[in-house]
């Protein structure tokens, strides 16, 4: 059976309304979604994801009154080089009747006015990887405009959202590093003057799939950690998987209030 249809089997078949992905450390918002879990290893074409801090579980269910699908871990580029990895659950929130996809992620900062445990909403992305998911698409559908990837209504209504709650939500450009490694200071100097106002090794090539497939797109980052060379702090995946609940609570009051405001 494809994984369309268990979804549709275990969770009925009504649409959602929203896709969510959660980055690392972030997983408890899935546990806020009152519905119907399903392990990746139950999903034909759902990836197993080997990344600490992440959940592989699908939950669909109702928060604020919203249906909505919560894809509580991601695959990663660097995890086995494929920039394709979340396809096919990409594909299965479309085939859900999502309209929009609300991505979530840990990122490094490279403004010291967005400390860590701030979120900054993403305005636009560097591919500082220079990979790309849709390689290989046979189609002319390949050459995907990247001008609003991240949809302006859906920017205004979190940072709307955030105003309501009272909550700082800084604005800015995402830079994708494929990682694992951490960058090195010499290349946080480089994306600054590239203009970039975080970075992190995920999010850009499930944009790139979500707008080829047709969906609205918008990101915010949870800040863990200043950049390579901007702090004293040492980074790492275990500072990223502490700091991230700082700024998971915001986030989920910011998606409470953004899913309360949809009509
Ligand atoms: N760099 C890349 N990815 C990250 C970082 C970082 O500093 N922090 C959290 N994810």
């Amino acid at each position: 059976m494809a994984a369309i249809d268990i979804i549709r089997d275990r969770a009925g078949a009504e649409p959602v309304r929203l896709g969510l992905i959660l980055g690392s450390g972030l997983g408890h918002l899935a546990e806020a979604v009152a519905g119907v879990a399903i392990d990746y290893a139950d999903l034909p074409g759902f990836p197993g994801t080997g990344v600490s801090g992440h959940a592989p579980k699908l939950v669909i269910g109702m928060l604020e009154g919203q249906r909505v699908a919560v894809l509580g871990g991601r695959a990663h580029y660097y995890e086995r080089g494929d920039a394709q990895v979340m396809r096919a659950p990409l594909e299965t929130l479309g085939a859900l009747g999502a309209e929009a996809l609300l991505l979530t992620n840990a990122a490094g900062s490279l403004r010291p006015d967005i400390p860590p445990g701030d979120l900054m909403l993403i305005r636009d992305h560097i591919n500082f990887s220079g990979r790309n998911p849709l390689i290989g698409e046979p189609t002319d559908a390949r050459f995907v405009n990247m001008v609003d990837a991240y949809d302006p209504a859906l920017r205004a209504a979190l940072a709307q959202a955030a105003k309501a709650e009272e909550i700082a939500l800084a604005d800015g450009v995402y830079a994708w590093y494929s990682g694992p490694s951490f960058e090195t200071p010499a290349e946080i100097r480089a994306l600054r003057v590239l203009g970039a106002d975080a970075v992190g090794m995920s999010t850009v090539p499930e944009v790139i799939l979500a707008r080829f497939l047709g969906l609205r797109v918008a990101a915010i980052s949870t800040v863990t950690n200043m950049a390579a060379g901007m702090s004293d702090e040492a980074i790492s995946h275990e500072h990223t998987k502490a700091m991230a609940p700082l700024g998971a609570a915001k986030l989920e009051r910011i998606l409470r209030a953004f899913l309360r405001a949809l009509t």
